[in-house]
């Protein structure tokens, strides 16, 4: 065994692998969220396997959608807080050397070090030489991976090398419940502790397993792991059955093996893992299909294999290529975190979108809007995982109907966050670290949030075509939400317009006027924009759907013209406040805000720092993120003048440039999706500052703003984002009825990408190089399709390819707004 440091031979190879030389105790936690393992049923942080959570490391275990609720008592009331539940330790695996302590990373002299990810293979490679106290030289090599393969099953090899010494070794292999929630510094004052032991037992010939369960949700959890050792040799490896002892504590079982090493022998440890809960299908009891599953798992290798056939098939469909090669690599890693997040094993689970990955604990596993920034890459690639993310929101419409029934609303008003039920999510308090003082949370008035399912909706029917899903689900979706938002508006007849009020934007430091109780500020321009957006397209909505189930939609779901009638009035009528330059304003009244010099606080969070001094970030004009830009983020121009003109307002690009200048200036860009947002929104009207924005969140988790707080779980909508701004904001993919729209706006400096999707069972690939775009239709294809590029229409047939001059037009019409 040779310890691999050289480098990879090729770009092509070195935008696979993810590489950290160097042990360092400060970035430990940010390196295991970055390159946690999982696959989309489960993740697995990159802690060392010998860790237990302490100051530098944590090795947290989730399965995507497991939940469970504890409540903690803050100022005189019970506060119940919904938590991704961090499960037992499966990596639990150590050594110690005949006279020595048992192996700890931090304990011995380090002489070589690198973490590599294989993002194309999904495997993880740790190799390490290391010195003990009694001056014994070893060399390590670690791999491991949760199998796409086999959704309940995960490996993790490690070969040991005695460098310089022979004598006897014992290894300590662990399934480690003693676990709670605590990876995350401001909810230290919160309950923690989610799991209780149900059972252990051993299993024969090998083998250990622990069930336990949450104490709220009642979910049983079983992981089994099965360990083997061998010697490597010339001829291979040499399995060897030495007599193990068993340890066994609360909540913990260790088996212990032991063998004799002679210098310069590899000693091979195997350890293979089993995830079950009680939510699986097909099983009678989870202990028991965790025990089947590692007693019939295939070897290491075998399994091995197959998880890299998977993740090949994945990656066949995300084609992918830019230059240079650190955009491809940091592009691949927004890849990789989507897949293994949400992949054909999150199918059944009926979990939706997580705004930091199932391995952070931050926000605690909650559902938010994010998905808006992540559906679009899926829509175009896995339409069927893309479906399921929509069905998490269909299986909650009930709950959002009675959400809104208890607000005095009709329809459904979706919550701000949500985890495992349609409840709102949202915690009653944060615990402010800098002054030790709770602070209420009024951030659930983002009502905004049900807008964004109708986008994800409308955009997966354009892009699918799926009208059977829009019959069963989508348009009742639609309906209930597009009522919502009519008997959310209030008539100002002063004014003739119609008003939402007590809401609050995407920019959460806005949650009140000054000195005034009641929570909420009054026509925050996004919402309204999006509303009318929202009710407009309701409507349109309704004539995909055949004659016969729109009648039976409309009769089951009482909906008549003179509903939809008032809707278009509504829709009409939304009332948008400006700033004097003829900007938007954020909100009713924002202009009214004392001014703030934003900039010495960028990537910091006013909120608090103002709370800590007796303040309050209300009476400021500092935004935490980009707010009204998401108008300009989802909505070309060309759909968004028409709109606003139907609103009985003129808006046309310098009305536009003038609010993303006023707003850019006023934002901290306190959250990963702000920067990403503003470049979204200056695409078409400033490519260059739009690329710069971009490059700044491309690498945002990677050595960014955000790389700290990465520890806690990387950021996916950002990460998603990154993808879907090539996609949609530089390629200017649009889909207008059954036409592919092409209307490109490629900031100089990016030179050359090309990237794979399919649209409606048509395999595509668009390429830009230099100043030439071509789309090229795959010859598979079954048959041609309708495109619209630079103005003109073309018929693209199965195996041809269109090129034209990459300029932006703006001549593409998208809607008539009538
Ligand atoms: C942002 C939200 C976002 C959430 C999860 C928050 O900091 O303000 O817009 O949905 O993070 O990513």
């Amino acid at each position: 065994m040779s310890i691999c440091f050289d480098s990879p031979n090729s770009d092509h190879e070195a935008a696979w692998n993810f590489v950290f030389d160097g042990y360092d105790p400060d970035d430990e936690g940010h390196r295991e969220a970055l390159c946690a393992l999982g696959n989309g049923y489960w993740v697995t942080r990159a802690a060392t396997c010998d860790a237990q959570a302490d100051a530098i490391h944590y090795p947290g275990t989730y399965r995507a959608g497991l939940y469970n609720r504890l409540v903690t008592p803050i100022e005189g009331e019970a506060s119940e807080d919904e938590s991704l539940v961090n499960l037992p330790n499966w990596l639990a695996l150590s050594f110690r050397i005949e006279g020595g302590d048992w192996f700890s990373i931090d304990a011995v002299e380090i002489l070589a070090y690198r973490l590599t990810l294989n993002l194309q293979q999904g495997i993880l490679y740790r190799d390490l030489q290391f010195r003990d106290v009694q001056n014994r030289q070893t060399t390590l090599r670690e791999q491991r991976f949760v199998s796409m393969a086999e959704p309940h099953l995960a490996g993790l090899q490690l070969q040991l090398r005695a460098d310089n010494w022979s004598g006897g070794l014992e290894i300590r292999s662990a399934i480690d419940g003693r676990v709670t929630n605590s990876n995350v510094e401001r909810y230290a004052p919160f309950s923690n502790q989610h799991l209780e032991p149900v059972a252990a037992s051993v299993l024969e010939p090998a083998g250990i397993r622990l069930t336990m369960r949450t104490n709220q949700s009642r979910i049983e959890v079983s992981l089994a792991a099965r360990t083997r050792i061998a010697l490597v040799g010339e001829d291979g490896a040499q399995e060897l059955h030495p007599d193990r002892t068993i340890e066994r504590a609360d909540c913990y079982m260790a088996e212990r093996l032991c063998c004799s090493v002679v210098q310069g022998t590899v000693v091979q440890i195997e350890k293979i893992a089993a995830l079950y809960t009680s939510r699986d299908y097909a099983i009678s009891e989870s202990g028991m299909a965790a025990e089947d599953a590692i007693q019939i798992a295939p070897s290491f290798a075998e399994l091995l294999s197959a998880h890299q056939w998977s993740w090949n098939r994945l990656w066949q469909r995300c084609e992918i290529d830019i230059t240079p090669v650190e955009h491809l690599r940091a592009l691949r890693l927004h890849i990789f975190h989507i897949l293994q997040t949400i992949s054909p094993h999150t199918a059944d689970l009926d979990a939706g979108v997580p705004a930091r990955g199932w391995h952070g604990e931050d926000y605690r596993g909650h559902i938010f809007w994010d998905e808006v920034f992540v559906l679009p890459f899926l829509v175009c690639r896995f339409p069927e995982i893309a479906r399921e993310m929509l069905l998490y929101r269909y299986r909650r419409l009930n709950s959002a109907r009675r959400l809104a029934r208890q607000q005095g609303y009709q329809g459904a008003m979706y919550p701000w966050r949500s985890g495992s039920t349609g409840q709102e999510a949202t915690p009653r308090f944060q615990f402010n670290l800098q002054s030790k003082r709770w602070m209420r949370d009024y951030t659930y008035l983002q009502r905004h949030i049900n807008a964004i399912i109708i986008c994800n909706l409308w955009h997966y029917y354009n892009f699918t075509n799926d009208l059977a899903f829009m019959e069963d689900y989508g348009t009742e979706m639609m309906i209930e939400i597009a009522r919502f938002w009519a008997s959310v508006a209030t008539y100002n007849s002063d004014l003739d317009r119609y008003e939402i009020r007590n809401v609050v934007g995407p920019d959460e430091y806005h949650t009140a006027y000054p000195d005034v109780d009641t929570p909420g500020i009054h026509n925050n321009s996004y919402t309204n924009i999006i509303a009318a957006w929202t009710l407009y397209h309701t409507r349109e909505a309704l004539d995909w759907l055949p004659p016969a189930c729109r009648t039976e939609l409309c009769d089951r779901l009482q909906l008549n013209q003179a509903e939809l009638d008032y809707w278009d009035t509504v829709s009409r009528k939304l009332r948008v406040v400006f700033e004097q330059d003829g900007s938007l304003s954020q909100y009713e009244g924002f202009d009214t805000l004392q001014s703030f010099d934003a900039q010495p606080f960028q990537d910091q969070s006013v909120n608090l720092i103002l709370e800590a001094k007796g303040d309050d970030v209300n009476c400021y004009r500092v935004i935490k993120q980009a707010d009204t830009a998401m108008l300009f983020f989802l909505l070309p121009e060309q759909e968004l003048f028409p709109l606003m003109q139907r609103l009985g307002y003129g808006f046309d690009r310098t009305q536009m440039h003038q609010t993303i200048t006023n707003h850019i200036q006023r934002t901290v860009h306190e959250s990963s999706l702000s920067r990403l947002v503003y470049a979204g929104a200056l695409a078409e009207c400033d490519p260059e500052a739009s690329w710069q924005l971009f490059l700044e969140t491309l690498f945002v988790d990677i050595s960014g703003a955000s790389s700290k707080e990465a520890k806690n779980g990387i950021h996916l909508g950002a990460m998603a984002g990154t993808l879907h701004l090539l996609q949609h904001q530089y390629l200017g993919l649009r889909i207008h009825g059954d036409t592919i729209c092409l209307d490109p706006s490629i900031p100089s400096s990016l030179r050359q990408l090309c990237m794979s999707f399919e649209f409606r069972s048509h395999d595509l690939k668009i390429e830009v190089k230099e100043d030439k775009l071509s789309i090229t239709a795959s010859f598979l294809n079954s048959d041609s399709i309708q495109l619209c590029c630079n103005g003109e229409a073309i018929t693209l047939q199965p195996g041809s390819v269109y090129q034209c001059e990459c300029i932006p037009t703006g001549t593409i019409k998208f809607h008539d707004y009538v």
